[in-house]
């Protein structure tokens, strides 16, 4: 639940208010035209005082100057931003960094930025990052000890306000977005039931998208009973959502999401051991990106059609739990070995993956899913490994990822790693042991796909217990929102 700040954009005008937050490159100097604003007093300031308490300018760096007497703010706040050469500016991590900084009711950001063009998106993408950063998830918290930095009404002070107003609308859906998934993957098991999750993505119907919910008597009739088979260890009911915007031509065909929504991991029969046990509340973090993707697509009016589809089950033991040893057959008829119940998520992936290209046709189909602790030991918690049988798809998100910071790795899909799925008594086991164990998994989701573009994006190392960063202090990361977000603009819109 992230705290409410209001952003607002105004020309470059005089120096007032709050908290003012102006960038200075290693020589401490701010641009002319900033320096003009806040004046030679305050450039000679930020020099002496530079000096004093050893800020040299650099990137992730802040001095803060306390009620200047003859300036009209409550704290002057001097931002570093010489960087390595080689690396452009991060502007939401940068806007992340300077949220940080802040502490008063309202602030001012002056993008004005030394050796450094501010674009509209740019200037949009330091809202974003600010925004994020402030984020926190204490709604369980029945005393609330915010100490969330950040501010309750920010201003960007910018040259060309329309422009970044337009970008501003659309990186606010994107936060928005990115807020919503991590809501749904920090939310307690006990609470996000499949269920209740089908309703959460129900209320997208708020934003304009439209919003089909399959429950288990309609989806046993579509004959999807490798996912119905995860599901029935336990004691809440699978649903399956389906979530459309049509944002683009009616004769356009649609893009595809689809997520991995199990609500509780426990492994099942084939049960985890207890330590951490409580992290596979997260194991529908793909499910919850496509929520938080289709929201911000929808909330900014993205000009394509898009579907997303997310399985939503609970994985338990229990009397009617499915068991090593069983075979169940997919809705596309082929049918799978249960080694192992711990490799569910690949069975609730393979009846939507095959649901969705069956129903809507796609232009191309993208997963998402916790699908693997195998990825979090060849990539840890930097990259999404992807798995892709196009190399334009797999081209457009590596590229998506490097400009948005959610980065992807593009990881081997073979023959020979399909091979490996063979089943003594079905077509194909759902595991085939330590080896290759994400590429593994994602052969058998191949084996769900016909000719279509796909891309598989095994998010177990980068949705949940993430690395700290300017934008995320929390424990859910809500990745792939604005990864794909961007991949949509970039390629897919009219
Ligand atoms: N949900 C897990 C994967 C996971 C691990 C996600 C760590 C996030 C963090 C998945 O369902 C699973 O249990 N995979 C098994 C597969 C194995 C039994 C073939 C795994 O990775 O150990
Ligand atoms: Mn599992
Ligand atoms: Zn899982």
């Amino acid at each position: 639940m992230a705290e409410s700040m209001k952003i607002d954009v105004q020309a470059h005008g005089p120096v007032e208010g709050g908290e003012f937050v102006v960038f200075v490159g290693e020589n401490l100097k701010p641009t002319p035209a900033v320096a003009k604003r806040i004046g030679a007093k305050t450039v000679d300031l930020i020099a002496k005082a530079g000096d004093l308490e050893k800020f040299k300018g650099k990137a992730r760096s802040a001095l803060v100057l306390t009620a200047p007497a003859w300036l009209a703010v409550d704290r002057l706040i001097v931002i570093g931003v010489a960087e390595d050469k080689k690396t452009p500016i991060d502007w939401a991590q940068l806007g992340g960094f300077v949220a940080g900084k802040l502490s008063g009711k309202a602030a001012t950001i002056v993008l004005d930025v030394p050796g450094a063009d501010v674009t509209p998106e740019a200037a949009a993408e330091v809202a974003l990052g600010a925004r994020l950063r402030k984020y926190s998830f204490d709604h369980y918290k029945t005393k609330k000890d915010d100490k969330t930095p950040g501010t309750a009404r920010l201003t960007l002070s910018v040259a060309d306000p329309t422009a970044v107003k337009k970008a501003l609308k659309a990186a606010e859906a994107v936060a928005e977005g990115v807020v919503i998934a991590r809501d749904l993957v920090n939310e307690p098991p006990n609470v996000l039931s499949p269920e209740e999750f089908a309703s959460r993505a129900d209320a997208l119907r708020k934003v304009g998208v439209e919003v089909e919910i399959l429950d288990e008597k309609a989806m046993r009739k579509l004959g999807m009973r490798a996912l119905l088979g995860v599901s029935q260890g336990s004691v809440r009911e699978a649903r399956l959502a389906i979530m459309r915007w049509n944002g683009g031509k009616s004769t356009d065909k649609p893009i595809a999401f689809i997520g991995k929504g199990v609500v509780f991991d426990s492994g099942g029969i084939s049960i985890k051991p207890g330590a951490g046990m409580e992290d596979m509340k997260g194991d529908m973090a793909g499910a919850a990106c496509v929520v938080g993707l289709m929201h911000a697509l929808a909330s900014r009016k993205a000009k394509a059609n898009v579907v997303g589809a997310i399985g939503l089950v609970e994985n338990m033991p229990g009397g009617n739990a499915q068991r090593p040893g069983d075979i169940v057959t997919t809705m596309s008829g082929q049918t799978i070995e249960i080694i192992n119940t711990d490799a569910e998520g690949r069975l609730v992936l393979a009846d939507v993956l095959w649901y969705v290209q069956d129903r809507f046709k796609p232009k191309f189909m993208i997963d998402l899913a916790t699908l693997t602790g195998a990825i979090l030991v060849a990539l840890g918690q930097e990259f999404a490994g992807l798995f892709s049988n196009d190399e334009e798809l797999s081209q457009r998100l590596t590229a998506a990822g490097q400009a948005t910071g959610e980065r992807v790795w593009r990881m081997p899909l073979a023959a020979e790693f399909d091979k490996m799925i063979d089943s003594k008594f079905a077509d194909m086991k759902n595991s085939s042991g330590r080896h290759a164990g994400s590429s593994t998994a994602a052969a058998l989701l191949q084996r769900f796909v016909n000719n279509v573009p796909w891309a598989h994006l095994d998010i177990a190392g980068v949705a949940m217990g993430s690395p700290q960063t300017e934008t995320n202090k929390g424990w859910a990361s809500g990745w792939g929102v604005r990864v794909l977000d961007r991949l949509v603009k970039d390629h897919y819109e009219a």
